[in-house]
């Protein structure tokens, strides 16, 4: 089926079962333990177990490899090296690195995966690898190579920025920075590979089933029919699950070696380095303003580093569309670090972005003399600042600023800031805008209905925490007239027809629509089986209806199962409207006066994104993302040794992530909007617009407690303690 925006109404818009708040169907699985996540899949016999050997340099070259002692270790089948893998491809990512040797790209990279018949037998032996390491030059400071740094694409420039700047009254001249961070995700990386002949199945822990068939297949130079991944559960992703990693690869090889299935997990304190992190960023942002605050020039430059032929954190990607102004200044420069690799994390692009466009956005306010939310609404767009032409199909961002402003008692801040004692605490508010785009992804999904009236979802899709099953079911259930225990839904297996996978925020509502697809086709299929030929069938109450006439849906499939099969396409949609997902954060922040702890007390996001599919499932992944937010605001950053190039805190004792004790009270509006331009399901993604502006609402909240303007994140008390207002 292909998308023809707008859609127009259709019976997702009965809101029976979709739109509810409603409990997670894998929930119970979950809570009781029993969700088997890819380590714990008991799928096969007799495994064996791996072990990663990760680098102990940051560039250079493996001199020697002696594997004697290890080999002779108990319980040792085989030991997997670049010298005894066979030849690996680069697949679609950079997947013939993740097994190093002899050039070695990155601190951790794998160099080896020690194969015995317990774990521990494996990781005993990993110890008596002897690796002889020729270290090499590398560039690790991303200060030092800035200006080596070259454009990855062209710059934008619309107007003329340096002569409006130069011109403008009022001006913001201001650099910020965001450090490298970790991914930190419950679940490690993990699999299972087994063989039957040539062909190989591995149960796995990624986000894109698809993806990473195709470069399982690539990466070992076999057909891709020969290759089967299964991902059904999914404990955390964040991007850091979109891509194949070491540990399918590492278990596929090792497999193959010893012919057993193997199971690999990556170890925690491998994370940091062998896996993708979100990179460092410097950004320089220039606001030039009338005095009467509208914004004549804008100019958001970007620097940040990756090994060769890796891309840059998109920081600038809200600046193209946030705010209006006729003179516009947006670069990326992408120099090499031979730090470990960069990609997506936590809703890349935006959210490094709006940490600092939203500081200097409550920067410049206060310049003006205007409230935050005022300076912001008198440079609203309803249209694509660089292509007039092209409208939001739906922008209600000042709309989810207001609302979010009487909520929260955004009358009572002080614009003074410094102004707020509550004894020792230093009290103060601050608001963020929220922005991250709306993407969608071709998605299919096959349905049967049974002779019991069950109607069964099968699609690649897959479930990151995010409640894709529970939507899912929705939806057909929706579609099918049929309560939610009447479906069952089955995710994440490549056998299953290929779907949009997580990503991007665009899984919502992409998945939902190759199942509302597919379930025009089974209603069409039903309706023609019962020998309804009228164009106006319901499917209401277990019932499909025409001419008054009720037939029970199972009455359909009394003589066998029907199935059907559809995908959702949608041609050049992304050209003709501009979509994206508007927001707003508020948070309020008490400085210790004496010792410069922060404590966040309240948190509020607004967002408008479209229709919310499972209010209840939204507000979780809001409630998540909120709850990164704080991570990156205040505590998380990987400390990079400039010297031997590795981030050093690379576990969870020294990496620090926000805990439940660090997490006040959150409260999470959606205003009541569709979109009809999106998809028959008329949403649009909301998990990650849900961390997109927080940090800088924490900092600008710090900010009007203190009095003293950190650029740096995180913002920790050393950037400041210095600075504090004296208290009596
Ligand atoms: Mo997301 S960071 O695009 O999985």
């Amino acid at each position: 089926m292909k998308f023809d925006a707008p859609a127009g109404t259709n019976p997702i818009d009965q809101l029976k079962v979709v739109g509810r708040p409603t409990d997670r169907i894998d929930g119970p699985l979950k809570t009781t333990g029993t969700a088997p996540y890819a380590y714990e899949q008991r799928v096969v016999a007799n495994p064996a177990y791996g072990y990663v050997v990760g680098s102990a340099i940051g560039k250079g070259r493996i001199a020697g490899i002696d594997l004697s002692e290890a080999r002779a270790a108990p319980g040792v089948l085989a030991i997997v090296t670049a010298e005894n893998a066979g030849k690996l491809t680069k697949g679609d990512f950079n997947t013939a690195t993740l097994l190093g040797g002899p050039e070695i790209e990155h601190y951790h990279q794998a160099v080896a995966v020690v194969v015995a018949e317990t774990f521990e037998q494996a990781r005993a032996a990993a110890q008596l690898v002897r690796v002889d390491y020729a270290r090499g030059k590398g560039n690790f400071d991303l200060v030092a190579v800035r200006d080596s740094a070259k454009p990855p694409k062209g710059d934008t420039k619309v107007g003329d920025f340096d002569a409006a700047f130069a011109a403008a009254p009022v001006q913001l001249d201001a650099t910020y920075t965001t450090p490298d961070q970790s991914h930190a995700m419950m679940e490690p990386h993990a699999s299972i590979a087994a063989w039957e002949g040539d062909k190989l199945t591995v149960w796995t822990s990624n986000q894109m089933v698809n993806w990473g068939r195709g470069d399982v297949a690539k990466t070992l130079g076999i057909p891709k029919e020969n290759v089967r991944l299964v991902s059904p559960f999914v404990g955390g992703g964040f991007g850091g699950k979109l891509f194949v990693r070491a540990d399918a690869l590492l278990a596929a090889l090792g497999a193959k070696a010893v012919g057993r299935p193997v199971k690999v997990a990556l170890q925690r304190p491998l994370m940091a380095n062998n896996t993708t992190h979100r990179p460092a960023t410097i950004q320089h942002i220039r606001l030039g303003c009338g005095r009467d605050g509208k914004i004549s020039a804008i100019a958001h430059e970007e620097w940040c580093g990756d090994l060769p032929g890796g891309g840059p954190e998109n920081s600038v990607a809200q600046t193209h569309l946030l705010y209006a102004g006729p003179n516009r200044l947006i670069a990326q420069r992408l120099a090499v670090l031979d730090l470990p690799e960069a990609n997506a994390m936590r809703a890349p692009g935006e959210a490094p972005g709006l940490m600092a466009l939203e500081i200097a956005m409550d920067e410049m306010a206060e310049k003006l003399g205007l409230d935050p939310i005022e300076f912001r609404a008198i440079n609203d767009t309803q249209v694509d600042p660089e292509k007039p032409e092209r409208r939001f199909s739906q922008r209600q961002l000042i709309e989810c600023m207001r609302t979010g402003a009487a909520r929260f008692g955004w009358d009572k801040r002080n614009p003074k800031p410094g102004q707020v004692r509550e004894g020792r605490w230093l009290v103060g508010l601050g608001m963020a805008a929220a922005f991250r785009n709306n993407i969608n992804m071709k998605s299919a999904a096959r349905v049967r209905l049974d002779g019991r009236g069950v109607v069964t979802v099968e699609t690649d899709m897959t479930d990151i925490g995010t409640g894709s099953y529970t939507i899912l079911g929705q939806t057909a259930a929706e579609m099918m007239g049929v309560p939610l225990d009447r479906v069952v839904v089955k995710l994440g297996d490549s056998s299953f027809p290929v779907s949009a996978g997580s990503g991007g925020q665009w899984g919502g509502n992409s998945a939902s629509a190759g199942v509302y697809a597919a379930c025009v086709k089974l209603r069409e299929a039903v309706a023609q089986k019962l020998g309804f030929n009228s164009p106006d069938v319901a499917f209401v109450d277990g019932n499909v209806i025409a001419g008054g006439r009720p037939v029970p849906l199972a009455q359909a499939a009394r003589d066998g199962e029907i199935v059907a099969e559809d995908v959702m396409e949608y041609g050049d949609l992304a050209k003709r409207y501009q979509q994206s997902t508007f927001g707003a954060h508020f948070v309020e922040a008490a400085v210790d006066g004496y010792t410069g702890e922060i404590r966040v007390r309240r948190m509020l996001a607004v967002c408008a994104a479209g229709r919310i599919l499972n209010p209840k499932a939204a507000r979780s992944q809001v409630i998540g993302a909120m709850t990164m937010g704080v991570g990156a605001a205040l505590m998380e950053e990987l400390a990079v040794d400039k010297r031997f190039g590795f981030f050093v805190n690379h576990d969870l004792a020294g990496y620090e992530v926000p805990v439940h004790a660090d997490i006040p009270h959150q409260e999470v509006v959606f205003l009541d909007e569709t979109d009809p331009t999106t998809s028959p399901m008329k949403a649009k993604g909301v998990g990650e617009l849900g961390l997109c502006g927080v940090g800088a609402a924490i900092a600008n909240a710090v900010y009007n407690a203190t009095g003293v303007r950190v650029r740096d994140y995180p913002v920790t008390l050393d950037k400041f303690l210095d600075r504090l207002p004296a208290i009596a």
